[in-house]
């Protein structure tokens, strides 16, 4: 007998076509996810015994109450879980999994794009070229700054930060990190621990944020931090919005103290500040680190095998509470 899924993101026809074979699949069909009214609804009617989402759910105490007694297993087809309630979920004997692994190299491909890009102005050279060019561009103009053989301090030394690194190396950086505690050194693999961040901050030519959000890393870079950076420094964040004070960031690269930017998380996403928009040295994207083909189906591939595992009576492969 196959298990009632309730689908409740949108997702890659791969993952899509393996939900609708292998369980009695709910699939939402809309032009975005599922809002949580739609989930408590669906769920309730189809009594859904796994449900899968993204970051855009709040799976959240409000929703779970409302939730039928049938879910066992919440799946969120992300690494982060910062939407979601897990002392709620525990409450109620809902497991809940994420997909960590599958997605690191890809988040620290993009990472390293929009350092790349903050500091070599590829936005901007691109915005210049469809513009149609036409003038030759003098030797002083429109410089970036330089990558290779730079200081790099990753804030958050989790899997993606160590990815980062392993691509540092390869431009010749020198590369600095904090965390709550240090890597053993197998894992270090060259890479600085400074115990405390303001210690760090002075070093960094670019600051790569790459932390979870959790009450400890919210707003961790804001006036005074980011005034500890060097004048000049790049700053790339594809970790999660909120470990920036966005207020301070706009006014560190008005200001010129920060030389860029390279964002793909936002304090408030999708209705981000767009006063971010209007600065030539930020290159943006809608929080798409994770979005290749091959990544996004390894990932929803993921949350499935973890919904399959726990409705046959299995352990979960990537729980969040046990
Ligand atoms: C994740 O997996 O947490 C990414 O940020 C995508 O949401």
């Amino acid at each position: 007998m196959k298990r009632r899924l309730l689908f409740a993101a949108l997702h890659t026809p791969d993952v899509v076509a393996r939900a609708r074979a292998e369980f009695d699949a709910l699939v939402h069909e809309g032009d975005a996810d599922m809002t949580a009214d739609e989930v408590a609804e669906a769920a309730n009617r189809q009594q859904s015994e796994g449900i899968l989402f993204v970051n855009t759910l709040p799976f959240d105490a409000a929703l779970i109450a409302r939730l039928p007694d049938s879910v066992r297993v919440g799946a969120t087809s992300t690494v982060g879980y910062d939407h979601i309630d897990l002392a709620a979920a525990k409450a109620r004997g809902i497991v809940i999994t994420h997909t960590p692994g599958v997605l690191t190299d890809c988040v620290a491909d993009f990472t390293f794009m929009l350092l790349l890009a903050a500091a070599r102005r590829a936005h901007e050279y691109d915005a210049l070229m469809r513009a149609g060019w036409r003038r030759r561009i003098g030797q002083g103009e429109l410089l970036g700054v330089r990558v290779w053989g730079k200081t790099l301090g990753i804030f958050g030394m989790g899997r993606i930060g160590q990815a980062v690194a392993r691509r540092a190396r390869g431009f010749d950086m020198r590369v600095l990190y904090n965390d709550r505690q240090p890597l053993p050194p197998e894992l270090e693999q060259g890479a600085t621990y400074v115990a405390d961040l303001r210690e760090m901050l002075p070093a960094c030519d670019f600051l790569s944020l790459n932390a979870p959000a959790t009450p400890e890393t919210e707003g961790v870079i804001n006036a005074e931090t980011l005034a500890l950076l060097p004048r000049g420094a790049v700053l790339v964040n594809a970790g999660r919005g909120g470990l920036v004070e966005e207020e301070a960031l706009l006014a560190a690269l008005t200001s010129g103290h920060l030389f860029a930017a390279g964002l793909d998380v936002f304090q408030s996403e999708p209705d981000f500040d767009t006063r971010l928009a209007a600065l030539p040295n930020v290159i943006l994207a809608p929080h798409s680190a994770s979005a290749s083909v091959e990544t996004r189906n390894a990932m929803g591939f993921r949350a499935l095998d973890n919904i399959a595992s726990v409705l046959a009576g299995g352990a979960p492969l990537d729980p969040l509470w046990t």
